[in-house]
Formats: C-alpha cells, structure tokens, sequence
C-alpha cells in the first residue's frame, strides 16, 4: 500500500505539494471514487486517474513502439526527432529509453522502459536474446545466402557474427532474418557482404516479444500483463 499523494509524485508529473493539492480540489479518483485525502492508502495496482486521466502507479514502466522511419532511438538530441517524443509527455519525464537501438530508417519493434536489470537481460551479449527482422534487398536471397547465414557471416571489416538464420520469402527479394546478436548495422552489413544491400527493414520481434500488428507506425502501448509475465516481470 502506497499513500495516494506519494504515488501521484512517483509518477515525476507533480511534486508531492501539487499531488496533494490534487486531491484536495476533487481532480482524483481511486478505483473511481473520490478520496478522502492524500494520505489515504492506495493497493498496487488500483487504477488512478487525474482529471479523468489514467496516471501509471508503477514503478517500471514497459511501453511496445512502432517505431515509424525517421525518428532516432535516443533519449534526446537537440536536432533530430527521437522515439522519446513519440510518447506523452507523461511518460516522458518516467526516465524511459530504449532496450537496444535501431537505425534511423528501420522500422518495427522497439520496448522502451526504465527497468535497468530488464535492459541488462535483454542487451547482455551472452544472452543470445533472438531478434527477427523483415528485410527487403536489392536483388534475391538465395539458398548460398541461407548458409552462409547459418555458418556465422564474416562481415567487410573482418568482424565475425554468430550463426544467424535467414528464412527467404516470395518474392526472394525478402526474407526473415534471426540474430542472436546486435552489432552496430548488423542486418545490413551481414547482407551487404551478401552483395545484397538492403532496402527495407523492420524488427518484429524481440525475444518474447512481438510486434502488435494493430500499432500503427509511431503508435504505442502499455506492455499487457502477459507480456511482462514473458519477460519475467509480473
Ligand atoms: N540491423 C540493422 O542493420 N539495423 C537495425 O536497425 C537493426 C538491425
């Protein structure tokens, strides 16, 4: 049990003297009822809401992006659009980043929380977490391609990758890509050494988690509670 004003700061939208002074002007419901003050005791997980709004009483926040082309996945930078300001500004202030990156023209698959440890277990490099990505290329895949995926490629530069699968679709200028690494351009590089640069690329999943196929391109959710139970954070 929370007292009610300190959850509403917890949220980094109000300090603990606004939250109170909140309350106190009727703007909050618990559950959705009027409380009797700021320091009545709120039960994890009682939905909350401020001026008919839902507040997240949580204290790791999961939020599953479609991250659209165009946008960066950093925190913040003082030109470019980043997938921080594709959310609420809520949420923004919850100390939110995303668990690995990906480029600025890629699209799909990106969880952005402010659980650490979560990060740690999803990033770490003996994790071998699988990540799938959608590519399109300039040219066809072909079975060689296959192989020479699953043997471990040995990229321009002489870095050697992990065993990885490529899984080629109709039209064979697409295909799914599985790696259990996440080197800087990996897609590209690993299929540019193929001869076969790619055009198009989108991440469907990550470990446990996919895409929601109804998050159009720069929409967002709240991770379900299967989906933390999946990542082990329920
Ligand atoms: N591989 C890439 O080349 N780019 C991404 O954004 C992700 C994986």
């Amino acid at each position: 049990m929370e007292r009610l004003d300190k959850l509403l700061a917890a949220t980094g939208t109000w300090s603990r003297k606004e939250a109170k002074a909140l309350v106190k002007a009727g703007r909050v419901r618990v559950a959705g009822e009027l409380p009797k003050g700021p320091e009545d005791k709120v039960a994890p997980g009682t939905p909350v809401t401020v001026d008919g709004r839902p507040i997240v009483t949580e204290k790791y926040v999961y939020v599953m992006l479609h991250k659209p082309a165009g946008v960066i996945s950093s925190t913040e930078d003082p030109r470019q659009r980043t997938v921080l300001s594709l959310l609420p500004k809520e949420l923004q202030r919850l100390g939110l980043f995303p668990v690995g990156r990906l480029d600025k023209d890629t699209e799909g698959l990106l969880l952005l929380t402010n659980d650490g440890p979560l990060a740690h277990q999803l990033l770490a490099p003996g994790k071998h977490v699988d990540k799938v990505y959608y590519v399109e290329v300039d040219g066809l895949l072909e079975d060689e391609d296959r192989q020479a995926f699953h043997q471990g490629l040995t990229l321009a530069d002489g870095t050697r990758c992990l065993p990885a699968e490529l899984e080629i679709l109709t039209p064979a200028s697409q295909g799914l890509v599985t790696l259990r690494e996440g080197k800087y351009h990996q897609v590209k590089r690993m299929l540019a050494a193929r001869g076969k640069p790619v055009t198009y690329l989108k991440r469907l999943s990550m470990g446990p988690l996919t895409l929601d196929p109804t998050l159009e391109r720069g929409a967002w959710r709240p991770l379900n509670p299967e989906e933390r139970e999946e990542l082990g954070r329920k």
